[in-house]
């Protein structure tokens, strides 16, 4: 879900929708607004996408300063207009907009329904107006009140709260972002930061039992007891087109489409030239980490969630290249059952966003049982940067189509940085890949370009419409990359999709086989005669076989069906090429199809549930 708040001078209407329209990405089942004003709040909410409250708060013209807005994905309740945020209290004059889950909010609803309070909606978030309403009721000032019901509240949250009595904005979290964004005149307040992105880039990530109260020209930090905690100020160095979509038709295919200038900027000063006897060669250089930080790592696990689990995965192939065993756990099972770690376990938590409530719990599990953490993440101040350890950017910039596609790039560059430096402190001596990896990596972002000028994924992929489903193989590296081609298929395209090890297909996905479901095999230059046999056993079944593969592997072109070719290069910076091409096999398939490609049906970009 999004929050978004604002306080200042003027309206606050349009502010409050440009920044609910670009938190969209975080859920959008239903949208909701409440505003002060003379007259008291007025609270406007809707089922259904943000366009539809704002054609209908258009015609209103609600007036205000002060005002809080909420993007809703369903945790609690269907999504209906008496679910969708913001919820009052009985007299409508506390308004509140709420993110992740109140775990005693049964018991909580039980003893107010006891004191006569009545209900509207079956979320957990109402018994919070309803709460605020006692306290302010028994005398407290709504700062206090507020520091109140936050104290009575289990579970994992952000809140943001109005009243029509007062000139400010409260608000609190625990588990799940808030932003504040300070401007001259007008401070506001979001679950991410291009909601207020073209408004400020002054920053201050607000932590966990910070309880902040927002006036036009100020803002007050404290913790749950009333103390005040100073937080650090800092400055975005986004810019505010990095939020929009300029002349692509969706988020996602500008974001395809800026993975050469991302990928340059996660390599950024990583990599570089030093002259010596024999010439110059290139050396990994991560500023972040001293010298040695790594010699006494004797474990590697990594922990991640979705897309950002198959870059977790796609790292432990690179590690075990470099004869550095390593473990990767979905980091929803992780945090039920953590593997046994040590103070020389290096548990590294994959997660772009920084917020997701399984990776973020795994790291805790880890943290917990002595591991050193790490975070890997594109979000600067992200709670996983800020409780880990350590924490490494993959500076991809901001990402705000739901299906990730550069930061999975960024990821892996980052990942393979981090391989080669592994590798070194564990050693004392670099790897022997690190020359042509390095090279690779500093070729990645032309090499992308190359990709995306190329329009072939778009003109095979027509000639396989309307299948029964789409399978997806590699091995090594590649079956990350299959595994990722697959999720990306399905999750935007709505067709059934499947990524395998190429190896494991005759244990069982073999059965599923026929000329019906078309197989992108994915080849990145190793292991090619066993890549081929497999495509013979579906080829056999009667499966037409489509090769990502490197435009100079004759053999492979000359037996696949089609084939969508990749320009030459190392096999593991082959496996990100291959990946480009099948995000546009997905976007293409999805455009054809007419789907929501930015926001998919059921799905999230930043999951701060477990
Ligand atoms: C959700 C998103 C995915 C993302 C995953 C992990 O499932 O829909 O696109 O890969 O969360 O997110 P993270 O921010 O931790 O990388």
């Amino acid at each position: 879900c999004g929050i978004t708040a604002r306080v200042g001078g003027g309206d606050a209407l349009e502010e409050l929708l440009t920044g609910l329209t670009n938190l969209e990405y975080r859920g959008y089942d239903s949208a909701g607004i409440a505003l002060r004003n003379g007259s008291g709040l007025s609270v406007h909410k809707h089922e259904g996408k943000i366009a539809r409250l704002e054609s209908q708060v258009r015609e209103v013209r609600p007036a205000g300063e002060i005002g809080i807005g909420h993007t809703r994905w369903s945790t609690h309740g269907a999504p209906t207009d008496a679910n969708a945020h913001p919820h009052t209290d009985c007299t409508g004059s506390i308004a509140v907009v709420h993110n992740g889950i109140i775990e005693n909010y049964d018991e909580l609803k039980a003893d107010l329904i006891d004191r006569g309070h009545e209900f509207e909606s079956e979320t957990d978030t109402e018994v919070i107006p309803h709460l605020l309403e006692e306290e302010v009721a028994a005398g407290h000032s709504m700062q206090d009140a507020f520091r109140r019901v936050t104290a009575q509240l289990d579970g994992s949250y952000a809140i943001a709260a109005v009243s029509a009595e007062t000139d400010a904005v409260y608000a609190t979290r625990r588990g799940s972002p808030l932003i504040l964004g300070l401007g001259e005149t007008t401070q506001y307040l979001a679950s991410d930061v291009p909601a207020f992105l073209e408004f400020t880039d002054q920053v201050i990530y607000l932590e966990d039992g910070d309880v902040v109260t927002l006036t036009r020209d100020d803002y007050e930090i404290t913790d749950t007891d009333g103390y005040p905690v100073t937080r650090e100020v800092r400055t975005i160095d986004w810019m505010p087109e990095d939020a929009e979509k300029g002349r692509y038709d969706h988020f996602m295919r500008k974001e395809i489409s800026e993975q050469p200038t991302s990928l340059a900027q996660t390599i950024e000063g990583r990599i570089v030239e030093e002259s010596g006897g024999e010439g110059s060669a290139r050396r990994v250089c991560l500023d972040e980490f001293p010298p040695g930080a790594f010699a006494d790592v004797s474990e590697i696990q990594f922990v991640a969630c979705g897309t950002s689990y198959h870059a977790a995965l796609y790292g432990q192939a690179m590690l075990a290249r470099r004869g550095i065993g390593s473990q990767t756990f979905r980091a929803g099972e992780y945090a039920m059952l953590p593997a046994p770690v040590d103070e020389d376990t290096l548990v590294i938590g994959v997660t772009q966003s920084g917020e997701t409530a399984d990776t973020l719990e795994s790291l805790r599990r880890a943290s917990e049982g002595g591991a050193q953490t790490l975070a890997l993440t594109n979000v600067v101040g992200s709670t996983a940067a800020r409780e880990c350890d350590d924490a490494m950017f993959i500076r991809a910039g901001p990402e705000i189509g739901v299906a990730a596609t550069k930061t999975f790039s960024s990821q892996v560059a980052s990942l393979a940085l981090l391989a080669e430096r592994l590798c070194e402190d564990r050693t004392g001596e670099s790897s022997p890949y690190q020359g042509e990896l390095l090279s690779g990596l500093s070729a990645l972002p032309g090499l992308v370009e190359c990709v995306l000028d190329d329009g072939r994924a778009n003109d095979v992929i027509d000639r396989y419409r309307g299948m029964d489903s789409y399978f997806f193989i590699g091995r090594g590296i590649a079956h990350p990359v299959a595994l990722e081609g697959a999720l990306k298929f399905k999750e935007i395209t709505y067709e059934h999709a499947e990524g395998f090890a190429a190896g494991g297909l005759k244990h069982g996905p073999l059965a599923l086989v026929t000329p019906r479901t078309p197989v992108f095999a994915v080849f990145t230059g190793r292991y090619t005669d066993k890549m081929l046999s497999n495509v013979e056993e579906v080829q056999a079944r009667g499966a037409p076989v489509i090769g990502i593969v490197s435009e100079d592997n004759s053999r492979v072109i000359e037996t696949v069906d089609d084939a969508i070719t990749i320009p030459d290069c190392h096999p593991d910076i082959a496996g990100l090429l291959a990946n480009v091409q099948l995000q546009l096999v997905a976007y293409h398939v999805a455009d054809y199809l007419d789907r929501p490609i930015d926001k998919p049906r059921n799905l999230a970009k930043s999951v701060t549930v477990e």
